[in-house]
């Protein structure tokens, strides 16, 4: 397969631990470029279904042509009233490969790489009302300074955010070398790219809400996916991450265990969510991307 798209990362990790009924139902919440939802597919016997989300119309140039996928355009967020609807719960498994696609960092205008000029927008959904641009120039301070605390863990929030609302004034900042030249005063000298890596991916986890729609779709695996059927997650930064081994170990958000009176706990999930798995270096050197990836796979229990 041509991967110029995007080069799926564990490819085979997740998926050979994803599939373990080729009758089943899958989804894969995250499309992108098709790679694992083709790996799946070529799993499935022709009873086999697989649902895919992706929030990118990009996406769907890649959708094989294969009478057993269902292609959603929508945030994964919503992939339970989706499910409800086209009556398909529960499913044997879900994969989430969380984050954007070399595709969507790499084609202009998208907005998603500092490296390149073009519009600030870093929209997954280009139909989407809010954009960075609205972001960097309508947030208030409390806003600004909540988004890189919490999104970006940027040591010099407080500057950067004094330092936007300083530099807007009078103008809107609408392409990305300007906001760079905005905050360069604010931008390590040794380190500005790590620096930029850190900005951007705040403002695009609030652009895209990245965080609600993850903690939605664990909280809703529960009653998505049948027992001893599969929740595999892929995540690329701590944010992330923690929210997926929390979840996977305790059945909620915070990672609080509770157990019922005779002492059984109410995880929803088995297995080993304390052990991330991680890209070989093999892989890491073939695609740069991978370096950041860790995997956590959930066992669904018996039905709490
Ligand atoms: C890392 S890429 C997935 C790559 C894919 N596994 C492959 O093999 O090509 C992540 C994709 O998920 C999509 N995405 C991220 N968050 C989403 C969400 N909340 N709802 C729907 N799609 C989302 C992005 O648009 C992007 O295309």
């Amino acid at each position: 397969m041509n991967y110029e798209y995007h080069d799926p990362v564990l490819l085979k990790e997740s998926v050979d631990a994803l599939v373990t009924n080729p009758d089943g139902t899958y989804v894969d919440v995250t499309f992108g470029g098709g790679g694992h939802s083709k790996y799946i597919l070529s799993k499935l016997s022709p009873k086999g279904k697989l649902i895919a989300f992706d929030r990118d119309q990009d996406a769907q140039e890649r959708i094989p042509n294969d009478s057993r996928i269902t292609f959603v355009q929508h945030n994964f967020q919503y992939a339970k009233q989706f499910l409800e609807y086209s009556d398909n719960i529960p499913v044997d498994g879900i994969l989430g490969d969380l984050g954007i696609s070399s595709h969507q960092i790499d084609v202009d205008g998208r907005g998603f790489a500092h490296r390149l000029d073009g519009p600030l927008d870093m929209r997954m959904d280009v139909s989407a009302k809010l954009s960075a641009e609205t972001v960097v120039n309508d947030y208030n301070e409390t806003q600004l300074l909540n988004i890189f605390n919490n999104y970006g863990e940027i040591k010099n929030a407080y500057k950067l955010t004094k330092t936007i609302l300083d530099q807007r004034k009078g103008r809107r900042i609408q392409t990305i070398e300007l906001f760079k030249e905005a905050i360069s005063s604010c931008t390590p000298k040794d380190t500005p790219a790590k620096y930029l890596s850190q900005v951007f991916q705040a403002i695009r986890i609030e652009v895209n809400g990245e965080l609600r729609a993850l903690e939605q779709l664990l909280i809703d695996s529960e009653s998505l996916i049948k027992e001893s059927g599969r929740l595999v997650m892929i995540s690329y930064h701590s944010l992330e991450d923690r929210l997926v081994k929390n979840y996977l170990n305790s059945g909620n958000l915070e990672g609080k265990k509770h157990t019922d009176m005779y002492g059984w706990s109410s995880q929803p999930f088995e297995g080993k969510p304390n052990k991330a798995i991680i890209p070989t270096d093999e892989e890491i050197s073939r695609n740069k991307r991978a370096r950041s990836a860790k995997m956590r796979i959930g066992i669904r229990q018996a039905w709490k």
